[in-house]
Formats: C-alpha cells, sequence, structure tokens
C-alpha cells in the first residue's frame, strides 16, 4: 500500500489532523478530524499545559483515525518570527551563521537558546534572499514533547504560514494573491507571488476578539457569547443590518473588529502593491475558524475591492466524505501534509 502523510496542526482552539495519499494525479484526503483545544492548553502559540496538548492531538490522531505517525507539524506564527532578508552572496557555512546572526536581533535570546531555519528564495546581482524563520529553543522543545506524549515523533517541524504559502501556490501563479488565516487568537496574512512568500504578518483580530465584542455589546459571559457568535455572526454586507434581532446585535457588536481587520489588510495589501510595482492583486483568500463567518467573504469583498473567497482544502485535495464547513479550517494541516507528500 502506497505511503500516506499526515499533517497536524495544533491551534488554541482546535487541533486538526488530516491523513493525505499521493494519487498519479494530484492527492486525497484520506482521513481528517478537529477536535477541541481545550482552555489554557496552548496559549500565543506556546505549550501552556503539556498533559492538555497531549491529550487534544490524541484525541484528533484517534478520532480521524489515523495510524500513521509520520507527521508534519508547524508551531503558530505567534511562536516565531519570519523575515525574508538580503545578504551578499557568501559560502554557504557563512550564510548559515549570517542568517543565525540576522536571527538574533529579532529574538532576544542568546544564541544557543534559538532555532533557526532558512531557505535561500531568491539569488541575483550578487545579493541572496533568504526566508528565514526563527523560534525559541524552549518553546520547539515544549511543543515536541507535548506531541511524545501523544505518542507523535514530528518528521517536520514547521511554520503555519509556510504551509499556507504551500497550499495556495497553485492560485498564486497567475497574480499575487493575499491569504487571511483567521483563527482565535489572531490573523495570520500572508502575501503569495508564485511560489515565493512576500509577506506575513500576525494581527490580533481574530475570533477571541470578536468574542469578546459580542460579550461586551450583548452583556454575557465568555463562553456563551462564542456560542451565541458563532451560531448568529453575519458580516454586514451593503451596510445592512439581519433581520432576526440577535443576529443583528450580534452584527452591530462585531462590526468595529471587522473594520480593523479590513484596515489592517488594506494596509498589507497596500505595502505590498507599493514595492511591487505595478502588480495588482489577484484575490484574497481566507481559511481558519472565523472564516465561516456567513457573508465575511462578500463583506471583505466589498469594502477591499478585490475578489474574496473563503480557501478550500478539500478543492485541492478532495476527500471521499469532505464536511465543506471545515475546508477553511482544515488547510494548514493540508498544506503541511503536502510538505510530507512532496518529499
Ligand atoms: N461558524 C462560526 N462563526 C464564527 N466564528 C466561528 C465559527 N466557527 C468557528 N469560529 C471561530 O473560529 C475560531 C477558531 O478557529 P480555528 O479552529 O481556526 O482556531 P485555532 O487554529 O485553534 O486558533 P489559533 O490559530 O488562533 O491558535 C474561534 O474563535 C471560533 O469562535
Ligand atoms: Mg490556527
Amino acid at each position: 500500500m502506497a505511503r500516506t502523510f499526515v499533517g497536524l496542526d495544533v491551534g488554541s482552539k482546535t487541533v486538526k489532523a488530516v491523513e493525505l495519499r499521493r494519487l498519479r494525479d494530484g492527492f486525497r484526503i484520506e482521513r481528517f478530524a478537529v477536535v477541541p483545544m481545550p482552555p489554557g492548553g496552548l496559549v500565543e502559540g506556546v505549550v501552556a499545559d503539556s498533559g492538555k496538548v497531549s491529550e487534544a492531538v490524541r484525541a484528533a490522531f484517534q478520532q480521524a483515525g489515523i495510524h500513521n505517525r509520520r507527521v508534519v507539524t508547524a508551531l503558530g506564527s505567534k511562536a516565531v518570527v519570519v523575515r525574508e532578508i538580503q545578504l551578499p552572496e557568501m559560502p554557504e557555512e557563512e550564510l548559515d551563521r549570517a542568517v543565525r546572526f540576522e536571527a538574533e536581533r529579532y529574538l532576544p535570546v542568546a544564541g544557543e537558546d534559538l532555532r533557526v531555519d532558512y531557505q535561500v528564495v531568491d539569488r541575483a546581482h550578487g545579493q541572496v534572499s533568504v526566508l528565514f524563520a526563527a523560534a525559541r529553543r524552549e518553546v520547539v522543545d515544549n511543543f515536541v514533547q507535548a506531541l511524545e506524549g501523544a505518542g507523535i515523533t514530528p518528521e517536520v517541524l514547521e511554520v503555519t504560514t509556510f504551509a499556507l504559502a504551500r497550499l495556495f501556490r497553485g492560485d498564486a501563479q497567475q497574480g499575487a494573491i493575499m491569504v487571511a488565516d483567521m483563527g482565535a487568537e489572531g490573523t495570520d496574512l500572508l502575501l503569495l507571488q508564485g511560489d515565493r512568500l512576500r509577506l506575513s504578518r500576525t494581527i490580533p483580530t481574530g475570533g477571541n476578539v470578536l468574542t469578546r465584542a459580542v460579550a461586551a455589546v450583548l452583556e454575557l459571559e465568555p463562553t456563551a457569547a462564542e456560542v451565541v457568535k458563532e451560531e448568529k455572526a453575519v458580516a454586514p454586507v451593503g451596510r445592512t443590518l439581519p433581520e432576526d434581532p440577535t443576529s443583528a446585535r450580534v452584527a452591530e457588536a462585531i462590526s468595529p473588529v471587522l473594520g480593523d481587520l479590513v484596515t489592517e489588510m488594506r494596509r498589507s495589501m497596500e505595502f505590498f502593491l507599493s514595492r511591487a510595482g505595478g502588480q495588482e492583486l489577484h484575490k484574497v483568500v481566507l481559511t481558519g475558524g472565523s472564516s465561516r463567518i456567513p457573508n465575511l467573504a462578500a463583506f471583505l469583498a466589498e469594502e477591499l475591492g478585490v475578489p474574496v473567497e473563503v480557501g478550500d482544502a478539500f478543492r485541492i485535495a478532495p476527500a471521499d466524505r469532505p464536511e465543506e464547513a471545515l475546508g477553511p479550517v482544515v488547510a494548514v494541516a493540508t498544506g503541511l501534509a503536502l510538505r510530507g507528500a512532496e518529499g
């Protein structure tokens, strides 16, 4: 039987596992699961309670029925610094040291406490463009230990943004695209052009901020507010409020937060376009649990003046029984599994 590849995306709210099979003409998702992460397990991309993380990861593999333990996983962007830097052309060992040296300027820890990974993305005119990811060694070690607690030894550990860049690079061949991964603790904004990740930044506007806004306006406890948000939130397209009275109040509560999101997305788009001379943004792709808000894509398209769609992992790798609503939620995990499948 041909090998399969597993992508594991551990978030602060949910754990996603995807098992992918390589076919002659593409990929197929054989098994997948999205299970809740108990509060306080993973906080700001860092393991806060190892037992909770192990338990949730174990549950995801069990629910999906995945037995393969060849796993590609990732740290979230909150725990990692990702930058593209330019360095003068130099021999490989020196480049190694130069990248580490640069990385140390971004993370206030001593060299030996830093884990750095990089790839050369371009070489021209005596300059090397390097994309690096750096994280504190302790953060990496604690994450790996929590996975080992679930019986998993990751073969590859990368960054969630790289997984999204891989999953959507086909879409980025016809023109630059923005991917907005809207999770709970924040939103990652990526600009992709062809195979290259041109820009990635994290903004704090995510599902938790939306929930807090609903809690404040509707005077609810956070847990109740989250339930109401997930059931009733609708993005206000055409500046008309929904008819359902609760939906209308939720829409009113989340509008300022969505406004902040628009501002930040616009800022990143403009920054990229100002440097990319003559380029246009082809489209925006939304992923993550918060992209499930009905009408969000239409709302953002109206505000940004660019086509916006909800990204769907099942379009890139079909499944026997896809759950349409989970297409954007398993995007990172699918991109991670693809890394394994591509060797
Ligand atoms: N139908 C829905 N409507 C609105 N929000 C939703 C819906 N379904 C899920 N969410 C929100 O999506 C968020 C969880 O998304 P996701 O599972 O992608 O998070 P995560 O990857 O665990 O988080 P992070 O990457 O920030 O650590 C939560 O804030 C949740 O309230
Ligand atoms: Mg996430």
